[in-house]
C-alpha cells in the first residue's frame, strides 16, 4: 500500500553483551534492588548497540522489550498526522522507555509502543525481555502493581465511560432539538388541514347558492374560468413589501365596501396576499353581471384563493419535514458504508440543518464554499461529529449573537473547513490545551472538555489530517485540514 521503504530496526547485541549486578546498581531503576534480585536481573537481561541516526523501536509495533539506555543520545517521537512530533531527547544515563506497562494485566489487549525511538548518535542499552520485566515486577512488586494497575485501568474506563456519556448527551441534545425543528412544521400542517376543511365546506355552501341564484351557465362558466385564472394569477403574484400589502389592502377594502360586499375587510387581505388588485375586482363584477351575484362570488374566488394558500402552507410544512428528516438521515449516516468518499458540503449543510435549532436566530450563518472542491476519502458520520462539536463551541463561545462562518477552500493536497464565530476567542496561554481530553473552561457538568479531543482524534488519527487553531477577540477558526488521498495506512 505504501511506496515508502519500512526503516530498519537496527538494536545489535555489543560484547561482551552482558552487565555484572555492581554495574547494575548504578542505574538508578535498579540501585534498591537486592543481591539476589540484582543477579537475576543480569542473568536475563543483555547489553546491545545501535548506531548514530537508526531506529531503536517503532511507534505501533509490538512492545516485546524493555530498555534502558547506558551512553548516547536517543529521542522519543509520535506519528501525528504527516508528521513525526519529538517529545523526548535525551542523554540521561538510566531513563527507561519501550514494555514499560508490560506488567499490567490486560486481558487480550496486546501492549504496543506509544512512541518510536531513535539513536542521535552511538548510543548502548541493557535490555530485558517484556515478559522477564514482567515477572519480575510482578513478582517483587505485588503490591505496586495493584496500584498501577488500578490506576491505569481505572483511567482508561473513566475515560472511556465518559466519551460514551459525552456521545449520548450530545446525540440526547440533537433529538431534542430535531423534535423541536419537526414539531413547528407538524403543528403548522394541521392547522392549515383544520382551516382547510372549513375553508372547503364552505365552498360547497358557495356553490349551492351560486347555482341557486340561476345564474345562467355560460356566466357560471367565465366565473370558473375567472376562478383558475385567479389562482394561476396567485401563484405567480409577487410578493409584496408590508407596506405595499397594507395599502393593497385597504384599495380593496374600499372597493368592496362600495359595493356593499359581506365581510369585504376579512377577504382584502387574503385577495391582497393572492396578487390580485382592483382592475381584477372590475373584471369579476363585469363577469358576474348582476350586484346580487357580486357578493356570492367574490366569497367564491376569496375561497379559492385560501384553500390555495392553506395547501401550499401544508406543501411547505411537509416538505419541510422531509428535509428535516434527511438531514438526519444524512448526519447520522445511517444507510451509508463507513469510509468512502464524500463531498465535505453534503455532511456540514446536514449539521448546520441538526443544529439548526441550537445555533439559534441571533447567529448569523455564513457559508463561503468552494463547490469545486474534489471528494475526499473520509468517515462521514465521524466528520459530523467534529462538525457539531466545532459549531457547538462557536455558538456557546458567541453566547447567542454573532457571526458563525464556515468556509471551505483548497490548500495544496488538502481540502481546509474553517469554522470561524465571532466571539471572545481563546487566550494564546489556553491555544495549546483545549485539545487536551477533559480540558475544559465551561462550570462543572457543562462541558466535559472532550468535545475538541474526540475531534483531534478523528481528525489527525482517523483521517491523517489536522486541526488548527487561530484565534483573536472577535475571530476564532478552527481549521479542519483533510487529506485528498488516503493515508497510506490506517
Ligand atoms: N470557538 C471557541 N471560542 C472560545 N473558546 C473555545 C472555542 N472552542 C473551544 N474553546 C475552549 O476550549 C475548551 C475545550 O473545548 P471542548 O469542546 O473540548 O470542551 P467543552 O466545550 O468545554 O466541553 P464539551 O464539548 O465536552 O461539552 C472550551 O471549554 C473552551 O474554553
Ligand atoms: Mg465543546
Amino acid at each position: 500500500m505504501s511506496d515508502i521503504e519500512v526503516e530498519e530496526i537496527r538494536l545489535q547485541p555489543c560484547e561482551p553483551g552482558t552487565l555484572t549486578p555492581a554495574e547494575l546498581r548504578t542505574l538508578f531503576l535498579f540501585e534498591k534492588l537486592t543481591d539476589d534480585q540484582l543477579a537475576w536481573v543480569a542473568a536475563h537481561g543483555c547489553t546491545m548497540h545501535t548506531p548514530a541516526g537508526a531506529l531503536v523501536l517503532r511507534e505501533g509495533d509490538p512492545a516485546e522489550k524493555f530498555i534502558v539506555l547506558l551512553s548516547g543520545t536517543i529521542s522519543l517521537t509520535r506519528r501525528v498526522g504527516q508528521d513525526d512530533v519529538m517529545t523526548t531527547r535525551t542523554e540521561q544515563r538510566g531513563v527507561y522507555m519501550g514494555a514499560t506497562q508490560a506488567y499490567i494485566r490486560d486481558e487480550g489487549i496486546e501492549h504496543r509502543y506509544m512512541a518510536s525511538m531513535r539513536a542521535l548518535d552511538d548510543a548502548d542499552f541493557f535490555v530485558l525481555s517484556a515478559a522477564d520485566f514482567a515477572w519480575m515486577m510482578r513478582e517483587w512488586f505485588p503490591m505496586a502493581i495493584h496500584l498501577l494497575e488500578g490506576l491505569t485501568l481505572g483511567m482508561r474506563n473513566t475515560q472511556a465511560a465518559i466519551s460514551e456519556r459525552q456521545r449520548l448527551m450530545a446525540l440526547g441534545a440533537l433529538s431534542a432539538g430535531l423534535m423541536h425543528e419537526l414539531n413547528n412544521p407538524a403543528a403548522a400542517a394541521s392547522r392549515a388541514t383544520g382551516a382547510l376543511r372549513q375553508r372547503v365546506a364552505g365552498m360547497r355552501h358557495k356553490l349551492g347558492m351560486l347555482a341557486a341564484g340561476r345564474v345562467d351557465p355560460d356566466r357560471l362558466d367565465a366565473l370558473v374560468e375567472l376562478q383558475e385564472e385567479v389562482i394561476e394569477r396567485a401563484a405567480k403574484a409577487p410578493a409584496l413589501t408590508a407596506m405595499q400589502a397594507a395599502d393593497r389592502e385597504d384599495e380593496l377594502g374600499d372597493w368592496m365596501d362600495q359595493r356593499n360586499v359581506t365581510g369585504g375587510w376579512d377577504l382584502a387581505p387574503v385577495f391582497a396576499q393572492g396578487g390580485l388588485d382592483i382592475d381584477c375586482l372590475d373584471d369579476i363584477e363585469a363577469k358576474v353581471g348582476t350586484r346580487e351575484l357580486l357578493d356570492q362570488a367574490i366569497h367564491w374566488i376569496g375561497y379559492a384563493l385560501e384553500t390555495e394558500q392553506l395547501m401550499s402552507d401544508i406543501e411547505d410544512a411537509t416538505s419541510r419535514v422531509s428535509s428535516l428528516v434527511s438531514a438526519a438521515k444524512q448526519y447520522s449516516q445511517l444507510d451509508r458504508a463507513a469510509h468512502q468518499w464524500i463531498d465535505v458540503h453534503t455532511g456540514l449543510d446536514s449539521t448546520l440543518v441538526m443544529l439548526g435549532h441550537k445555533i439559534g436566530n441571533g447567529v448569523k450563518v455564513v457559508k463561503d464554499y468552494d463547490r469545486t472542491l474534489p471528494q475526499i476519502p473520509a468517515h462521514p458520520a465521524e466528520l459530523n461529529q467534529v462538525w457539531t462539536n466545532i459549531i457547538d463551541n462557536a455558538v456557546q463561545a458567541m453566547s447567542g449573537a454573532g457571526t458563525l462562518t464556515v468556509r471551505t477552500f483548497r490548500e495544496d493536497d488538502h481540502v481546509v473547513v474553517s469554522i470561524g464565530d465571532t466571539g471572545p476567542g481563546v487566550p494564546e496561554e489556553l491555544r495549546k490545551r483545549v485539545f487536551e481530553p477533559f480540558f475544559t473552561t465551561k462550570a462543572v457538568g457543562e462541558g466535559t472538555g472532550l468535545g475538541l479531543d474526540i475531534s483531534y482524534r478523528i481528525v489527525v488519527g482517523g483521517h491523517g489530517g489536522d486541526i488548527v487553531l487561530e484565534s483573536r477577540p472577535g475571530d476564532t477558526r478552527f481549521l479542519v485540514k483533510l487529506p485528498l488521498t488516503e493515508p497510506s495506512s490506517r
